[in-house]
C-alpha cells in the first residue's frame, strides 16, 4: 500500500488558475488508455483525500458527476453539504495521520490517492505519509494559480512517458 499524489500541472507548476479554472487543462489532448493516464491509475486506488476547494469544484461542474467509487475524505473546517449524489464521502478536519490510518483501513491493500490541492499533499508529506508524485505536465504556463506542491521535497524520477500533449513523470519521495 502506497500513498500517491496524481495531478495535472502547468509547466510552471500550477494545478489551477487563481479563479480555479481548469480550462487550460481540458483543451489538451490525452489518450485515456495511454501511458500514465488517469483511468488505469484511479482503478488501483482504494481511498481518496482532497481539500474543500477541489471538492467544491468537482461537485459544481455542470455535467459533472461524482465518478469516484472509492471512499473519499474531504478536508474542511466548514459544514459542507454532501453533493456527491451517493458517493462515499467523509468531511473531516482531523489530523492527516488519523485520516490516513482510516484511509489505509478502507483501502484494503489498495493504494491511497491524495487528489489535491498542493498544500494538503504537503501536509501528508510533512507527516511522512507521501510515497509518490505523478504529474502530467500540460504544454502551457499560467503565471500564477494553485501551486503544485508548495514544499521543498527531493524526488527520484522513476518513470517518464509522453501521452499526446502531456509530459508525464512519476517520482518517488526521497526519504
Ligand atoms: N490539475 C489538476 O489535476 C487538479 C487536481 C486537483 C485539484 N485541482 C484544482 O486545484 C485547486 C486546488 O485548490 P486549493 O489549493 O485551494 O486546495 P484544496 O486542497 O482543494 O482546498 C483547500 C481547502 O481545504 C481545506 N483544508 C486543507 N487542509 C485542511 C486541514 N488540515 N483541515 C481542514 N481543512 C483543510 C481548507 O478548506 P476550508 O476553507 O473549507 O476549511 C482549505 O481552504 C482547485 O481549483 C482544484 O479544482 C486541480
Amino acid at each position: 500500500m502506497a500513498t500517491h499524489y496524481y495531478t495535472a500541472s502547468s509547466l510552471d507548476g500550477f494545478i489551477a488558475t487563481e479563479d480555479n479554472s481548469l480550462e487550460w487543462l481540458f483543451r489538451q489532448d490525452i489518450d485515456l488508455d495511454g501511458p500514465m493516464a488517469y483511468p488505469a491509475f484511479g482503478a488501483k486506488k482504494g481511498a481518496l483525500a482532497m481539500g474543500s476547494t477541489t471538492y467544491e469544484w468537482i461537485v459544481a461542474q455542470e455535467n459533472g458527476k461524482w465518478d469516484y467509487t472509492s471512499p473519499t475524505w474531504v478536508f474542511t473546517h466548514r459544514q459542507l453539504p454532501d453533493k456527491t449524489g451517493g458517493g462515499e464521502v467523509t468531511f473531516t478536519q482531523a489530523d492527516v495521520r488519523e485520516v490516513h490510518a482510516q484511509m489505509a483501513e478502507a483501502a484494503q491493500g489498495k493504494d491511497i490517492w491524495i487528489v489535491g490541492g498542493g498544500d494538503l499533499v504537503g501536509q501528508f508529506h510533512d507527516a511522512g505519509l507521501l510515497d509518490e508524485v505523478w504529474v502530467q505536465f500540460a504544454p502551457v504556463t499560467l503565471g500564477s494559480g494553485s501551486p503544485l506542491l508548495p514544499r521543498a521535497i527531493d524526488l527520484e524520477l522513476i518513470e517518464v512517458a509522453r501521452n499526446r500533449d502531456f509530459m508525464c513523470g512519476r517520482y518517488a519521495v526521497v526519504r
